[in-house]
């Protein structure tokens, strides 16, 4: 059965990746949880999709030019026109220990951001945190960025790793070609250009963002591994009408 992943949390009822959207994707019955992973000037692991804060809080700034206690005085929730609330930046482990309060037992799948700013040091630190506790959920990591997923291989050989990429046949050879990589996560467009491969293709395949009732129900019907969506409330109604 497709697994579906809570793209930044419930991403298109919620602000993203703030705890109130992570609490949602638990509460609906996702079957996974994706994130992103940025670092602060002083080294904090924060679950934030840019760069910069300008697009998703009332602050603007770099996320790798400002502290902990600075992020932590901007709001990530009101920003949210759909459904506007007060929250703040999280941190990795905040969002791990509220999956844990929750009692989430789903996939979490923790991207790195590191395709533009390559933090130093910032695979070490996720894993550090990861391996600190048992936690009662599973995990995984990705990222657009190889070298991050390199990195990642040379410390943590236990955990599931897949490469992002949107439609480029060179990241899609060199993700195959690589034993350590598990599976892909392509934009969703790669699925429809490649049909006829999905059966025998020879890694997992969770595609990125599968929001439209149609596409969700051709994902579901090739057995994909899993779907990232914005929706995922709808995704598994959906999924409950092909199962019947
Ligand atoms: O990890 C899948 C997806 O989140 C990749 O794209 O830009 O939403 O992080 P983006
Ligand atoms: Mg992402």
């Amino acid at each position: 059965m497709t697994k579906i992943i809570a793209h930044r949390g419930s991403k298109g009822t919620h602000p993203e990746n703030t705890l109130a959207a992570f609490k949602e994707a638990v509460l609906v019955g996702s079957d996974g949880i994706e994130l992103d992973v940025q670092l602060s000037k002083d080294n904090q692991l924060m679950v934030i999709h840019d760069e910069t804060i300008d697009r998703t809080t009332n602050g603007y700034g770099e996320v790798g030019s400002l502290t902990l206690t600075e992020l932590k005085q901007y709001d990530a929730g009101s920003w949210f026109q759909k459904n506007p609330m007060i929250q703040e930046i999280p941190t990795l482990e905040e969002v791990v220990m509220l999956l844990k309060e929750e009692n989430f037992q789903g996939l979490l799948n923790i991207e790195i951001k590191t395709d533009k700013i390559h933090y130093e040091g910032i695979e070490q630190l996720i894993v550090q945190l990861m391996k600190s506790q048992c936690w009662p959920f599973e995990y995984m990591y990705s990222s657009f960025y190889f070298k991050s997923l390199e990195k990642i291989w040379e410390i943590e050989q236990n955990q599931n790793i897949a490469a992002v990429f949107r439609l480029s046949e060179k990241e899609e050879t060199r993700a195959l070609q690589s034993k350590f990589i598990e599976g892909i996560h392509p934009k969703i467009d790669w699925v429809f250009d490649h049909l006829d491969d999905l059966a025998d293709f020879p890694k997992a395949i969770r595609p990125w963002t599968v929001n439209e009732e149609d596409t969700m129900t051709h994902c579901f019907r090739h057995h994909l591994t899993a779907i990232h969506t914005d929706y995922p409330a709808k995704a598994l109604q959906i999924r409950k009408l092909i199962q019947n």
